[in-house]
């Protein structure tokens, strides 16, 4: 696990984005894990100036969001789905179709999750899987106490997690949906290379743990410290609670230039 403290919100997006660069340069037909959430806002705003600015092309490219609310109308803005089409989809050329959400809309949803996975699966894997993480340690919506072998499936969103999100929703916790569909543990873990990025001193203890702490279901982001190739983007604030901090700085400032992340 790769741990780089950065100084903003920008900078996060733009090492991000080279990374996305590198990808898409390499395999113009990558496939994008993409997350919802105010963290990744900022790398999707630096891919929308590089496309913007001729730099980089989605038009081959496929995409998988992480997970999405159990019950919202189809137009409500909230909608994961919907918001990840106002943040990133409508602003680079994905072409028509090639970024997928799970449907929480289904009147099946063990069939739908399964579509879910099998979508995934025939598109070949995803490349680069961008994650934020809760404060409570979960990655999409797996909340503490998820299986660390878990594939997309229902999930009860926990209080906190609620409280979190009811931001969205005009600050009333009782208008946060209850439930979600979400990839699990192990779908993300199937990711070739996962990207988390963290703001702010509310996400300190979260990414003490998933860096430091030891691997467990309840902090389920921790899991990760099982995968070959995670990059952890952090502002000083996400990076507070780090034993290592000094080490982490170290050895992104002393990293050869050619080894990217
Ligand atoms: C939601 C999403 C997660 C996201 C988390 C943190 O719970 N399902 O994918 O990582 O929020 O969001 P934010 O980045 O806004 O703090």
């Amino acid at each position: 696990m790769e741990v780089i403290v950065l100084p903003d919100a920008g900078r996060i997006g733009e090492v991000a984005a080279d990374a996305i660069g590198v990808l898409l340069d390499r395999k113009p037909d990558a496939v994008l894990g993409l997350a919802t959430g105010s963290s990744p806002l900022a790398i999707y705003d630096e891919l929308a100036a590089r496309h913007r600015a001729g730099e980089m092309s989605f038009a081959l490219a496929r995409g998988f969001t992480l997970d999405e609310y159990v019950g919202l109308p189809a137009d409500h803005p909230e909608r994961y789905r919907n918001v990840i089409d106002a943040v990133v989809v409508a602003k680079v050329d994905f072409a028509p179709g090639a970024v997928r959400s799970p449907d929480g809309l289904a009147d099946d949803i063990p069939a739908a999750c399964a579509a879910y996975e099998d979508a995934i699966a025939e598109a070949g894997g995803v490349d680069l899987q961008i994650l934020g993480i809760g404060t409570d340690g979960h990655i999409a919506f797996n909340e503490p106490g998820s299986s660390l072998a878990s594939r997309t499936r229902i999930k009860t969103l926990t209080r906190q997690t609620r409280l979190d999100n009811a931001r969205f929703f005009g600050d009333d916790v009782d208008a946060v949906p209850t439930h979600c569909l979400t990839q699990g543990l192990a779908t993300i873990m199937a990711a070739r290379h996962v990207v988390l990025v963290a703001n702010g001193r509310s996400k300190a203890e979260a990414v003490h743990q998933l860096v430091e702490g030891p691997v467990s279901a309840m902090w389920p982001a921790t899991i990760l410290q099982h995968h070959p190739h995670v990059t952890v983007l952090l502002d000083d604030a996400a990076a507070r609670r780090l034993q290592l901090v000094d080490y982490y700085r170290e050895t992104y400032r002393s990293k050869p230039a050619w080894q990217g992340i």
